[in-house]
């Protein structure tokens, strides 16, 4: 009677729920469990945090999203430490969680990568920026914000819109810090740039390790700096700076996002720590404006009063991908259940052993989430509008549109004077306007509005000094006995005069800046030197340069590179000249005697043939052998 009862069961079961559909439709858990880790406390964490509660609220409070599912967050301080992060991220994952969204810092999201990979547990991070991290090393590591490959290739741009070839690099000596400045190199590299100094700082250097960095990088030629390190102490960095006089006029600091983080969350900044920045180029993820943004603006204040106990602060962009980042994880879980995901752990065996093998930690308690790879799939195809723009993976794991703005910090606040994009470089106008055209990175397309450098001058810094521990440059001029009105040693021992050293000091006098020179005699002022012997000393390096009247030869040329020539011959025909006495005897001299005897001798040959023919019947070939001859003559 019972197996009748139940054959009708499921035969009424499958009529209401067709087979194939059936098995589509998962039963959706009415809570799915998501972990964060960062730095609460922290320039970024302490927004974040606040971005990601009110986008959890949302979420939640909207039943389409995930069609009544809610999530869950558990939240975890790692309070700077990449230790902590490590075992916060155990800690996490014993709770069944699916994802989870952080870490901050890219030292810890190195880390805990090596776990999100064991275990399948995807890592969405909306503030690790190190460009490392998209290696396929780590497949389980999601980035919602941009890399710094494009915040570096933007820097690379700007070094190469101002034409500076030499860059210092002061950098924080860790993941995040040393393959940022490592990608800026590449990218320098590619327009014929490069960084001549790096200078790295340990992570959390006392203002002391600080000082001895920026006194030896101050010694260097370049004076351009480029500075990538956190919000959280990248302004010591700067204000170390400033005593040290660093930052002046020449002097040019283009520092990473994180300034704009530190300006845009705590606004106004006090006027002492922006007096300490003025003139500074820094870069702001550029973020498409929409209602979306504006009403989380706008709601910003209520927000942090009412969430913040650590007082009120200003949104920088990266609590906005903190935001989005937990609207793109809720479409990525509804997108996996819609594909039949379903969340299910299983025992790691590598684990169980290591549990069983004795020892008081138990691993055995970390289980794999079964559907790691069709998350971390739903993951890579979401499409939506989120406040930062639209919010799509390419190909190789990276947001789209990578965009960019310039800015410059002057006054009491900054200015925007440009925008950079990956599509286009920079411009001055928005980066969505350009997405409308076709490409264009030409040279002439490239702009940026005035920037006031350090100094408080719109003039573009040259870049580079004479190293304070520099030499002067070593001129050989040649030390001639005759033409002395070209080069001559005058008074003094190391003085020259004459044209060509006019010349030269003119040439000087042209240029912006100050040259040191000294002007060494070559040759010991008896005979005149070899010019040829000078252009291979200047060759080899004995000299830096040479002034004088010196003879463009091809043979020269193959050596050392000349200047224009400022005295110049033209084409001539050269040819030795001979004084001659005129006389009577003149018109003889086209020819040489020899020719002269020739000449004679011919005369008489055709005479006497003529005569031999024609003495028989000529008439005025006869009479006396006297007149004869007068005849052949004539
Ligand atoms: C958190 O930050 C505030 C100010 O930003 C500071 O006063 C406080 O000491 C910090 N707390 C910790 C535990 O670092
Ligand atoms: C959403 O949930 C309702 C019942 O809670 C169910 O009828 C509907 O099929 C679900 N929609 C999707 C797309 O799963
Ligand atoms: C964070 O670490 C610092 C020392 O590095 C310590 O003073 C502080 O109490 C820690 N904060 C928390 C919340 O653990
Ligand atoms: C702040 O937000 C809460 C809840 O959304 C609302 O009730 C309150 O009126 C808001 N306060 C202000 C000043 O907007
Ligand atoms: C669930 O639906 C997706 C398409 O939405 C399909 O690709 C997948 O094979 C289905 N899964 C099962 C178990 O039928
Ligand atoms: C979850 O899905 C897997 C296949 O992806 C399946 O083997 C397992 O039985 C499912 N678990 C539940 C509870 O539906
Ligand atoms: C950035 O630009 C390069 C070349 O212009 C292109 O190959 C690449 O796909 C772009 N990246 C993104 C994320 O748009
Ligand atoms: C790029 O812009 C420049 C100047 O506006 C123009 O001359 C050039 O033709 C443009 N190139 C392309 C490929 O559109
Ligand atoms: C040119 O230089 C070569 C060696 O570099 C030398 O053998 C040759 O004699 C030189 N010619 C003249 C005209 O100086």
């Amino acid at each position: 009677m019972n197996k009748v009862w139940l054959l009708v069961f499921v035969l009424f079961n499958s009529e209401f729920f067709p087979f194939g559909s059936s098995l589509n439709v998962t039963t959706r858990p009415d809570v799915v469990n998501i972990g964060a880790i960062f730095s609460f406390n922290s320039t970024v964490g302490k927004v974040a945090r606040v971005a990601i509660e009110a986008a959890l609220e949302d979420v939640n409070s909207e039943p389409a999203v995930l069609n009544g599912t809610k999530l869950k967050l558990t939240m975890q301080d790692t309070n700077y430490s990449g230790f902590l992060g490590i075992v916060e991220a155990l800690k996490l994952v014993q709770n069944e969680i699916v994802a989870i969204i952080g870490p901050q810092f890219s030292v810890t999201a190195h880390l805990v990568s090596h776990i999100a990979n064991e275990l399948h547990v995807p890592l969405v991070s909306y503030a690790a920026t190190d460009p490392a991290l998209s290696s396929l090393q780590y497949p389980f590591f999601v980035r919602t914000t941009q890399s710094d490959l494009f915040q570096m290739a933007a820097i690379a741009d700007i070094i190469e819109y101002y034409e500076w070839r030499n860059v210092i690099a002061v950098f924080v000596d860790d993941d995040h810090g040393r393959n940022g400045i490592s990608v800026l190199g590449d990218k320098l590299e590619e327009s014929r740039a490069k960084i001549s100094y790096k200078a790295p700082m340990r992570p959390g250097a006392t203002r002391n390790e600080i000082t001895n960095v920026l006194v030896k990088v101050d010694l260097m030629d370049s004076r351009i700096f480029v500075l990538h390190t956190y919000a959280d102490w990248g302004l010591e960095v700067l204000d170390v700076a400033e005593t040290l006089g660093m930052l002046g006029s020449g002097y040019v600091w283009i520092v990473t996002d994180w300034l704009s983080t530190v300006l845009d969350t705590y606004s106004p900044v006090s006027s002492n720590v922006i007096a300490n920045v003025q003139g500074v180029v820094t870069l702001r993820m550029h973020t498409s404006d929409s209602k979306q943004k504006t009403n989380l603006v706008t709601g910003w204040s209520n927000l942090t009063s009412r969430k913040a106990s650590n007082g009120p602060f200003g949104l920088s962009t990266y609590g906005l991908y903190a935001y989005d980042t937990v609207w793109l994880l809720a479409h990525a879980i509804d997108k996996f259940f819609n594909q039949g995901g379903n969340i299910s752990f299983s025992k790691d065996s590598r684990l169980t052993q290591l549990g069983l093998g004795g020892g008081k930690l138990p691993f055995d308690v970390l289980s794999i989430f079964n559907g790691g790879e069709l998350l971390l799939k739903s993951i890579s195809e979401v499409n939506m509008i989120g406040v930062t723009g639209p919010i799509k993976f390419t190909s190789d794991g990276y947001l789209i549109h990578p965009a960019y703005q310039v800015i410059n910090v002057v006054g009491n606040g900054y200015r925007r004077i440009g925008y950079w994009s990956n599509y286009s470089g920079l411009s001055i106008v928005p980066p969505e306007i350009l997405y409308r055209k076709p490409p264009n990175r030409s040279r002439s397309t490239q702009q940026l509005y005035d920037v006031i450098w350090p100094g408080q001058t719109t003039q573009k810094p040259r870049g580079w000094v004479f190293p304070n521990n520099g030499r002067e440059l070593r001129i050989g001029v040649p030390n001639r006995v005759v033409y002395r009105e070209f080069v001559s040693l005058v008074q003094g021992p190391d003085t020259f005069g004459g044209y060509c050293i006019d010349v030269f000091t003119a040439a000087l006098n042209f240029l912006p800046y100050a040259v040191p020179y000294k002007l060494i005699p070559f040759g010991d002022g008896h005979n005149n030197p070899k010019v040829s012997d000078l252009v291979s000393l200047v060759a080899a390096g004995v000299y830096d340069a040479a002034v004088g009247d010196l003879a463009i030869t091809t043979n020269r040329t193959r050596m050392v590179d000349f200047t224009q020539p400022y005295i110049e011959s033209g084409l001539v025909v050269v040819a030795p000249v001979r004084k001659r006495n005129s006389n009577e005897w003149a018109f003889l001299r086209p020819f040489t005697p020899m020719m002269w005897c020739v000449t004679g001798i011919l005369f008489l040959v055709v005479g006497v043939v003529v005569w031999i023919l024609e003495h028989r019947i000529n008439d005025d070939f006869r009479g006396p052998p006297k007149r004869q001859i007068v005849t052949i003559l004539w």
